[in-house]
């Protein structure tokens, strides 16, 4: 398995250390975490921030939590527990990750007769090292389905950093940039500049060379013919192949179409909700207007405001492909997305 130069999160034994991703690029700093508390501000704060690396936290966050209680409480440690996930739960809205982990975990909590800390620790790591193998099967597959490519432009960040190792859509374009020369594009990604901040500096930690874009100027490379495929990660993906990701997705595929660009989506079967038809039913979060106002326009009687949804729908009718780590949907819809059950 190929070495991994950049960790979001690393369990310690007994704290999880956490990347500050609000630092990058400029200071590489961690924090360590030893209660649900702070691994909850931790992600509600985006210190840590992509939907599988979301979830992998919640499960250590749970594992502290019982840390935690265990001993302090030993009469209703559980109950304990179970309002931390509550709370864990609470952090962000919209990455079905953190759910899919939390129900894993609570499924851990009941089930445990004999250690139950070393069992609720076992499967943390388990949803962890998991996360890696589908990101390593996933970046193979995308990189088939691919083939020989002139270039690829992606969005937000979904490489290590958003992850338990590797990435999504990022493990695609490792996957690829291994197999071939290729020119890689990473959008700004405004308001958060997960792109300008977070993705670029994690491929050159890779060696990969990337060129940065303004988002708007997407449109415009595209038209050049510089790319082939626009490849992106996902926080949520409806049972019809609707998905939810990073603000700007939508727009990227309405422009692929436009400009016969082939569009992927790349995600673990942990981001996929099987409980929800289609993208009408997923929660879109809004972020706090001051992360996209300049701070002159923060006083509360100023007459300016922000609206600041960080995440869009893009339709299944605009995606060419859905790789997960159990197989590729090509035009998906409700019925091709059903192979992946
Ligand atoms: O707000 P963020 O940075 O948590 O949003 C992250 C994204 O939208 C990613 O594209 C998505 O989670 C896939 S990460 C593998």
């Amino acid at each position: 398995m190929t070495k991994l130069t950049v960790q979001a999160l690393q369990w310690t034994g007994n704290a999880l250390k956490v990347l500050d991703q609000r630092q990058l690029p400029e200071t590489v700093a961690y924090d360590m975490y030893d209660d649900a508390a702070g691994v909850t501000e931790a992600i509600a704060t985006m210190r840590v921030r992509g939907a599988p690396a979301i979830g992998i936290a919640a499960a250590y966050g749970v594992v502290l939590s019982a840390y935690r209680h265990y001993h302090a409480s030993p009469d209703d440690w559980r109950d304990k527990v179970v309002v931390d996930m509550a709370m864990l739960a609470q952090s962000r809205p919209t990455a079905v990750n953190l759910f899919t982990a939390l129900a894993t975990m609570g499924q851990a909590l009941n089930a445990s007769t004999g250690n139950p800390l070393a069992d609720l620790l076992a499967c943390a790591e388990r949803i962890h090292a998991d996360d890696v193998s589908a990101n390593h099967r996933m970046g193979e597959l995308g990189a088939d389905v691919i083939g020989q490519v002139k270039g690829i432009l992606t969005h937000c960040n979904t490489g290590a950093l958003a992850t338990g190792g590797y990435g999504t859509a990022l493990g695609v374009i490792r996957s690829v940039a291994g197999r071939q020369t290729v020119a890689v594009y990473a959008g700004e990604t405004r308001p958060w500049l997960q792109g300008a901040r977070l993705t670029v500096w994690e491929l050159a930690q890779e060696g990969i060379p990337v060129t940065l874009i303004a988002d708007s100027a997407a449109a415009w490379l595209m038209k050049s013919g510089a790319v082939d495929w626009v490849v992106v990660g996902a926080d949520r993906i409806a049972a019809n192949g609707d998905t939810a990701n990073k603000i700007g997705t939508y727009a990227l595929a309405v422009l692929a179409r436009q400009h016969g660009v082939k569009f992927m989506v790349v995600a673990p079967t942990t981001t996929i909700d099987w409980g929800i038809q289609s993208g009408a039913e997923i929660e879109i979060e809004q972020r706090d207007a001051r992360e996209l106002l300049p701070a002159c326009y923060h006083a509360p009687e100023s007459l300016i405001s922000a609206w600041n949804p960080v995440f869009d729908v893009t339709p299944a009718a605009l995606v060419t492909a859905i790789v997960t780590e159990r197989g590729v949907v090509l035009e998906p819809s409700e019925t091709t997305m059903g192979n992946l059950r």
